[in-house]
């Protein structure tokens, strides 16, 4: 099966049984202040989840694109990535344990035609707040599943997407990929059963003092692993022997002169990092984080590398991207020639890609300079910190040995090359490399600190600390925040959105939008700065429809009909489905999820705080309501 196929059968499926199909969300979650990315498919749907009424019904399926950085350091093995696609259908407050249960089984064997003997299944064993799930145990027995493991809260449980909201007990289906037949057992332990398929049976709420009350709805969420599914079917025991990555790789071997040695059988999904071979860690590392890196940059809301938020993780992960290039040898810039391998390959299924093209160009194209340039910078720091002079790379190295330095000892340390590392990105392997090779030309001044990859970690570790109390903090937020100040900036946020195009022009068009408790952030395409008067008259409209006292409502009806009215608001939803439009008097009419307050004359002054640059073509504005 092809990767549209497993698509287009998946939701047709679904379809089958009631499901209305949905669009994907963009990969920035709308107004979500505690996490940076789409992480599921049930993501968009946390309201619905809540229990607002979903548009298109109580039966939903999509496929959802997402990102999940937490898991950054596995990628290199053959099943992790920062982005890929997840397979879900929704039951909100509709189905519940035995169609989902039902539903999966019948997908996978009879739809998909994988062998019955081949899966397991797991269910939740129960503590001491939540009941262990004979129910779904029950439910599986009876269409014949025995092989069925009972495992605690760190496995069979899911959620929230972020601090708090929606989760539960899930029950989850495993595939056996070991080359001998399936044990009788699900043994946990033995990492040759791969997880494809979870059903959370969503009835929890996790506040944000850490308890678990009862949803007002019972809900069913699922997620299918794309990647992971369509490699199983094709019998490989890697994702990127499938068609998804093969063409990348292919790319990265004609780039590097080098080969993807890894072939079918050779250790498979349970390989662990101290097989990986080095090259092919580093070709798939590469084709991830690139691959993400654009689905970031080409979304509807797009966004540039920068140092903050996402766009400091696009960041990382074109650099780290880059590093691994040159680890792997390739001296050239090569980003765009990747990107329009990764571009063609799914212009088809997600054709924002193709509209954002020239944008995710220039932008890796500045980042991937930008980088070279720092990586050169972090290698002359190690030249002055190791050899106390900077190396010039036309010279002879034999005419720059100076005996002044020879007679001294200079140690290399970990929280040196850590500073080097944290400032230029250089990281630790490639600074030793460069002493190595020093030393190796007789420089014998150099020593390095006793196990110095440990303390590097250590430092590492401090600093992952202190960025993770950092987010933290910003998360405070808490998921689906429906507080009182949230729901005004939201309001605020479709003032802004209407009287920044009335005052600058129609081109002005959401790229972003962020809240907390204290201000909103807005994002836009406009090409300049913002004069005083402009930002004058774009306050004062703002604060003439607060003082009309505006009614807010909303109708649903199809993206169609949205733009035969003018609607504005992102339209990455697919043409057709229903969404609600939001009105807010006769001034704005846009397209979005709520929730609004009831009045304009509930939101007080509106004041601009700060208009600056976001990137290239963008522009920010933070403002506030008092
Ligand atoms: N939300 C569930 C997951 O991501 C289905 O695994």
């Amino acid at each position: 099966m092809t990767a549209p196929e497993l698509r287009k059968t998946f939701l047709k499926y679904f379809e089958s049984k009631n499901h209305k199909i949905i669009g994907s969300a963009s990969l920035i979650p709308d107004n979500d202040p505690t996490v940076l990315f789409t992480t599921a498919g049930m993501h968009p749907l946390v309201p619905y989840l809540m229990g607002e009424k979903h548009p298109e019904g109580k039966r939903l399926t999509s496929v959802q694109k997402c990102i999940r950085t937490g898991d950054i350091d596995e990628v290199g093995d053959a099943t992790h990535h920062t982005f890929f696609e997840m397979l879900g259908n929704w039951s909100l407050g509709d189905y519940f344990k035995k169609e989902t249960i039902e539903f999966s089984w019948e997908f996978l064997t009879e739809v998909l035609g994988i062998k019955k003997e081949k899966l397991a299944v797991t269910v939740f064993a129960g503590d001491q707040n939540v009941p262990r799930d004979e129910e779904s145990a029950e439910i599986w027995k009876k269409i014949g599943v025995n092989k069925i493991g009972y495992l605690g809260k760190k496995d069979n449980w899911w959620g929230p997407a972020g601090q708090t909201g929606p989760c539960g007990p899930d029950t989850e289906i495993f595939y056996w990929t070991g080359t001998e037949s399936a044990p009788n057992n699900f043994d946990p332990e033995d990492t040759r059963w791969v997880e494809l398929w979870n059903d959370v049976i969503m009835q929890y709420n996790k506040t944000a003092d850490g308890k678990y009350e009862p949803l007002k709805q019972k809900n069913i969420d699922t997620g299918m692993g794309f990647e992971r599914t369509l490699a199983v079917l094709n019998g490989f025991d890697d994702n990127y022997l499938t068609e998804l990555w093969q063409p990348i790789i292919k790319k990265i071997e004609d780039l590097s002169g080098k080969k993807y040695k890894f072939e079918k059988g050779d250790l498979g999904f349970d390989e662990k990092p101290d097989c990986w071979d080095e090259d092919v860690r580093s070709m798939r590392i590469i084709a991830d984080h690139i691959r993400s890196a654009i689905f970031i940059m080409g979304d509807a809301k797009g966004i540039a590398p920068g140092n903050k938020d996402q766009n400091y993780v696009l960041r990382r992960l074109i650099r780290r991207a880059i590093r691994f290039a040159f680890l792997l040898g390739i001296k050239e810039n090569f980003c765009l020639s990747l990107a329009e391998t990764i571009i063609n390959l799914y212009k088809s299924d997600y054709p924002e890609l193709i509209k954002n093209k020239e944008f995710i160009n220039s932008e890796l194209s500045k980042e991937e300079e930008k980088f070279r340039l720092t990586m050169q910078k972090g290698r002359k720091k190690i030249h002055r910190l190791v050899l106390g002079f900077e190396v010039d790379p036309i010279k002879e190295l034999a005419e720059q040995k100076r005996t002044d330095v020879r007679s001294k000892i200079i140690k290399a340390t970990a929280k040196d090359l850590f500073i080097i590392f944290s400032t230029y990105g250089f990281p630790l392997e490639m600074s030793l490399e460069e002493i190595k090779f020093f030393e190796s030309h007789e420089f014998h001044t150099v020593k390095i600190e006793d196990n110095i990859e440990e303390k590097f970690e250590a430092e590492f570790k401090k600093h992952q600390e202190l960025s993770r109390t950092a987010s933290a903090g910003m998360f405070k937020g808490g998921l689906a925040d429906d507080g009182e100040m949230s729901r005004k900036y939201h309001t605020a946020t479709h003032l802004l959105h209407q009287a920044l195009r009335d005052i600058l022009g129609d081109h002005v068009e959401q790229k972003g939008s962020n809240i907390n408790e204290k201000r909103l952030r807005f994002d836009f395409v406009h090409p300049d700065k913002l004069t005083d008067e402009e930002k004058q008259k774009v306050e004062e409209l703002v604060n003439q429809q607060i003082q009309a006292g505006l009614e807010i409502v909303f109708e649903e009806m199809s993206v169609a009909q949205a733009k035969e009215q003018g609607a504005i608001g992102l339209f990455d939803k697919k043409y057709g489905e229903m969404v609600k439009v939001y009105k807010i008097g006769k001034f704005s009419k846009e397209i979005c999820g709520g929730p609004h307050v009831e009045n304009t004359n509930e939101l007080g002054t509106f004041k601009i705080k700060k208009e600056q640059s976001s990137s290239a073509g963008i522009r920010r504005i933070k403002a506030t309501l008092k």
